[in-house]
């Protein structure tokens, strides 16, 4: 269990990566839209990344991921492995999700785009997804179980007629991509870790528009769901405080603080 609870070093160098991963998310925007591929989306972040930032993305080369970002489009879940022939058009959702380590610290993070007219039920699911993340926030801080992140995710996505991805989970992460504790975001009696002040993890919750099965390609990453229904994700990295939780990486134009006051 060492490393699971971080040191001020550890936080002010964690807070420098989630920084650097939000100021990626917010960088790409406008490069989304229709006709651009994938794979062009990707160097345009990596090489942000690499010649801007002075950082390494996370994803490449991790467990032999060949791109820098993973980019999920419509029915594929996550992993999305960027790619030329790729390209996005009116009416798509895409999940960007980025990982990069600065100074060996990770940082994580992931949102939604729409490309041009995308269907309300689409939108929707946008909608559905980021506010059960959203909400989840509302809960964290030193003392409560961790389990309750994903029991207020899947009420919430499930009473909306969606349907939660059971095979992934949120994570620790620092001096580790992936390390303790594991964030259900699902409901799981047998869970009784608490959540302690100065722990940092991930929050990702994947949400499908018809059932909750996935399939993994044959290229080894590509997961998409089983019935060709879309999916969406977001994600933050979260440090748990004593009153609550501090987003760290929290993009400027969300509608929500970056600190969180759960008392
Ligand atoms: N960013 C993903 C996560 O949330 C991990 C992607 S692993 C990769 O944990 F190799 F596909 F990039
Ligand atoms: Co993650």
């Amino acid at each position: 269990m060492k490393n699971i609870l971080k040191s001020k070093y550890d936080l002010q160098q964690i807070r420098i990566s989630g920084k650097i991963t939000a100021d990626v998310l917010k960088m790409i925007q406008p490069y989304i839209v229709p006709d651009i591929s994938t794979k062009d989306i990707n160097d345009i972040c990596h090489n942000y990344i690499t010649h801007v930032k002075k950082s390494i993305p996370a994803c490449l080369g991790y467990n032999n991921f060949p791109k820098s970002i993973c980019i999920s489009v419509n029915d594929v879940v996550c992993h999305g492995i960027p790619n030329k022939k790729l390209f996005l058009k009116n009416g798509d959702i895409v999940n960007i999700d980025v990982s990069v380590i600065k100074n060996n610290y990770y940082a994580d993070a992931s949102k939604m785009f729409l490309v041009g007219l995308v269907t309300n039920k689409h939108k929707l699911l946008c909608k559905i997804t980021q506010n059960s993340l959203y909400l989840s926030l509302k809960c964290v801080k030193h003392g409560v179980k961790i389990n309750k992140i994903g029991y207020i995710i899947q009420k919430y996505v499930e009473k909306n007629k969606f349907s939660i991805v059971k095979e992934y989970c949120g994570h620790g992460i620092g001096k580790n991509f992936h390390e303790l504790p594991y964030i259900l975001h699902f409901y799981n009696k047998n869970d009784h870790t608490i959540m302690q002040k100065n722990m940092v993890f991930t929050i990702e919750p994947m949400v499908n528009e018809k059932s909750s099965h996935i399939q993994c390609m044959k290229d080894g990453w590509t997961v998409k769901t089983q019935d060709g229904g879309l999916s969406a994700q977001y994600e933050h990295t979260i440090l748990v405080t004593d009153t609550g939780c501090e987003v760290i990486t929290h993009q400027e134009n969300e509608k929500i603080p970056k600190i969180f006051i759960n008392i």
